[in-house]
């Protein structure tokens, strides 16, 4: 059988296509950005046949420098930005709008008034999750109410909803499934995750039509096969989880109690609960990690919205640097005497804040304050929201012992973030040889179930560490400095 797989990682500013051999070294990567629309304060979009065009494009570029043809790739796996929005014609494959990207606030007000109207707790019961514009559900609707006919075709059948992962596997088969997997699924606010089934009564407060919805499978399952005219031969699609799923898995975060915080646009750090449905008091999400053979195994998550989104801000907004990379030597040039907090509220605040309505602020300036400060606190803040995270996570479960945390993305090249980041937490960071966790944790879930890769023990045996990063901050600076923080978010919240 051919030996490679496939990863597809359709995240929230690139897509990426990753080709690993039988041995998981990467052999090819294809990488495409695309644009990201901001039609009026709080609205974030993108063009779905630009993330289509992205998608086969950078599969190709992979294909091409593996030096390999499409039938020499046993498997694809597919990892995606999770709850971002689509919904599309089922006989021309056509979206009806741009997909309404996760980050987009545009449905806060309807969320409130579900709040007001004291719907909360049926949301947070059936699906683990809170009434905020992040999910799909609310999402949907305002696609259903806004776009031209939207809601008759639904109720015809005509129309088809689906998460990035549903509309990739869609446009691959050519129309043949409309599937999405359980991560993904859970993820919309209309899937009930103790019955593993799409919810009637969420739909019906939605006002949802159930034949819009895809079949919902296992993490490791046949999602059908690509159409052989995009690439010149078929390709099983054997894997799918959200990317904060797939890095989970890529982590090998497998044992209750492990831990791991994906630093992308965002942050997200995920607690695996086990078999336990762990319901939060402190506002975090309860999750599936991933579901296997029919076994769900849930999580916690902490949702931060901007993390890395903040460091290009500084780079394309502010133009204090040119590269990424350039941020963290910036930050190391600040004024240590110098208090400046930032909080990235561009988007509003997500776990455990969850405010949709508060906005980015900056604290603490002085006449000597510089590019350098606003660098260090633009990473500094990223570091305190894990803590808060983290913090929330002890409350809610406290049988995971001593927290390591597994980190992973861009941002944890910079040793000096990841020092931080451990003082603030006061406990170790582990950082991994494998930074590509979200593709490997994809590209593992369609290798195990076509054979070529090995089983969930072995895989998390050959799970290495690249460094540990120890607290070395003293008990009285960090107090000082998580009080600046509280201070600076307490000015920050309006709810
Ligand atoms: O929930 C949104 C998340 O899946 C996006 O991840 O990697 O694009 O920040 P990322």
């Amino acid at each position: 059988m051919s030996g490679y797989i496939l990863a597809i990682d359709q995240g929230t500013t690139s897509s990426r296509a990753i080709i690993f051999d039988a041995d998981r070294k990467i052999v090819g990567i294809g990488q495409k950005e695309f644009r990201q629309i901001f039609p009026h304060d709080g609205w974030v979009e993108h063009d779905p046949e630009e993330i289509w065009q992205s998608v086969v494009a950078t599969i190709r570029t992979a294909l091409s420098k593996a030096n390999i043809e499409a039938r020499d790739v046993a498997a694809i796996g597919i990892t995606n930005q999770r709850e971002t929005t689509l919904i599309w014609d089922r006989k021309t494959g056509n979206p009806i709008h741009n997909a309404i990207v996760w980050q987009d606030r545009r449905t806060s007000a309807f969320c409130s008034s579900l709040r007001d109207a004291g719907k909360e707790s049926i949301f947070t019961e059936k699906t683990g999750l809170l009434l905020d514009p992040y999910f799909s559900g609310t999402k949907i609707k305002w696609l259903l109410d806004n776009v031209d006919g939207a809601r008759a075709r639904a109720e015809k059948g005509e129309l088809a909803f689906g998460t990035i992962d549903s509309f990739l596997i869609w446009r691959l088969t050519k129309g043949k499934v409309h599937a999405t997997d359980a991560t993904n699924a859970c993820r919309t606010m209309i899937y009930n995750i103790e019955d593993n089934r799409w919810d009637e009564e969420l739909l019906g407060i939605l006002d949802i039509p159930a034949n819009l919805l895809p079949q919902v499978k296992d993490c490791a399952d046949d999602f059908g096969t690509t159409d052989s005219e995009l690439f010149g031969a078929e390709i099983k699609i054997r894997g799918v989880a959200g990317d904060q799923h797939a890095a989970t898995i890529g982590q090998a975060c497998f044992e209750p109690g492990m831990l791991k915080s994906t630093y992308g646009t965002g942050c997200f750090a995920v607690l695996n609960t086990g078999s336990d449905l762990v319901r939060s008091q402190n506002r975090l999400l309860t999750t599936i990690a991933y579901r296997l053979n029919g076994q769900t195994t849930y999580a916690l998550e902490g949702s931060i919205f901007i993390a890395g989104a903040a460091v290009q801000w500084i780079r394309d907004g502010l133009k204090l640097v040119q590269n990424a990379s350039d941020t963290g030597p910036l930050a190391r040039k600040a004024d240590p005497s110098q208090n400046v907090y930032m909080v990235p509220a561009f988007v509003g605040l997500g776990a455990p804040w969850w405010d949709a309505e508060a906005r980015g602020a900056i604290y603490g300036l002085t006449r000597n304050s510089g590019p350098a400060e606003i660098a260090k606190a633009a990473l500094e803040a990223v570091c305190y929201q894990t803590r808060d995270l983290l913090s929330a996570m002890r409350k809610d479960w406290d049988q995971h012992g001593d927290t390591v945390l597994r980190v992973d993305g861009g941002m944890v090249a910079s040793d000096w973030t990841m020092q931080f980041l451990a003082d603030i937490l006061d406990a170790p960071v582990d950082r991994p040889t494998i930074l590509e966790t979200t593709a490997i944790g994809a590209a593992w879930l369609a290798g195990t179930t076509v054979g070529l890769w090995p089983d969930q023990t072995e895989f998390a045996a050959s799970w290495a560490r690249d460094k540990r990063f120890e607290s070395k901050m003293d008990e009285k600076t960090r107090t000082a400095k998580l009080a600046g923080w509280n201070l600076a978010m307490r000015r920050t919240l309006l709810t």
